[in-house]
């Protein structure tokens, strides 16, 4: 067996190894959420201190993880052999959960985030990872006109400014017409936080990068038709209620009372025709 690494990462590509420890954690106990042997021979192929730095998992991105399976999954049974492009994939093992079902799979995240995920995950006829930032069009050049495509970016646009957001999913709806879209959204009393503290303290050894997109749930359709130019289909997807512990009732209880889902994360399923 190879000696564990250590990923070398810093900023927001860091932020990839918080979301892999809540997916391996979960998977590595028998009550888990998600079952994901790859994240898990990831998580212990590298030489890092996860709970030293994001302190003792919780369930969230894995909760996440199993919303975007979900909605990636019911594209695929719909259209199989069609494409599916993940934004700022990370360490992201959803291609392995999801192996089962014909389609093409294309990766597009910063050249250091490729070259950690390359140690683990190759590309082959399959599965092309781009390593280009998400802002730079060039990716879209990648991808083929010639069947439906789903857009993922899971834990990504929150690390974008406003403006950014905007004009990438405005550019999307231009030049894929007729596509599937999802990404996840923070309430923006988080990401004020996180502008206002640096970054969210996780633990006195880790801050977050800042987080300077968020958006009040009763706000995003509108601002979306804006951005798109179109209404599309727009489903506004509540994350799966945590699965144990005192957190268990409140995430049951939090999505039946109108007021409090404005305060918490959500996931956007856009189809756009
Ligand atoms: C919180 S991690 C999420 C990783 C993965 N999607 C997951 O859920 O585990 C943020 C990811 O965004 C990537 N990223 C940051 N800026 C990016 C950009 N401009 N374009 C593409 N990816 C970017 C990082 O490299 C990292 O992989």
């Amino acid at each position: 067996m190879t000696q564990p690494q250590a990923p070398g990462l810093t900023d927001v590509p860091e932020t990839m190894l918080w979301t892999l420890h809540s997916r391996a954690q979960e998977a590595m106990r028998a009550d888990g959420v998600i079952s994901d042997d790859k994240a898990v021979e990831i998580y212990q192929g590298l030489d890092y201190d996860f709970e030293r730095n994001f302190g003792r998992s919780n369930p969230m991105a894995a909760l996440r993880a199993q919303l975007f399976d979900r909605v990636v999954s019911a594209f695929l049974e719909e259209y199989p052999g069609a494409s599916v492009v993940n934004l700022g994939e990370g360490l992201e093992t959803q291609r392995y959960r999801l192996a089962e079902v014909p389609c093409e799979w294309f990766t597009v995240d910063l050249p250091e985030a490729i070259a950690i995920r390359e140690r683990f995950m190759q590309p082959d006829a399959r599965h092309e990872h781009i390593p280009l930032s998400a802002t730079d069009r060039a990716w879209m050049k990648r991808i083929p006109r010639d069947r439906p495509v789903c857009i993922a970016a899971q834990g990504l646009f929150m690390y974008f400014q406003e403006q950014d957001v905007r004009d990438l999913l405005g550019d999307i709806a231009m030049q894929f017409p007729r596509c599937h879209l999802v990404f996840d959204v923070i309430p923006h009393w988080v990401s004020r936080a996180s502008v206002l503290a640096g970054g969210l303290p996780l633990t006195r050894h880790y801050r977050t990068p800042i987080m300077p997109w968020g958006v009040y749930r009763f706000l995003l359709k509108s601002q979306l038709k804006s951005w798109v130019g179109r209404s599309g289909d727009v489903s506004l997807l509540d994350y799966p209620p945590f699965p144990r512990g005192p957190a268990r009732l409140a995430s049951k209880a939090a999505p039946l009372m109108p007021g409090a889902r404005q305060w918490m994360p959500f996931v956007v399923k856009v189809t756009l025709r």
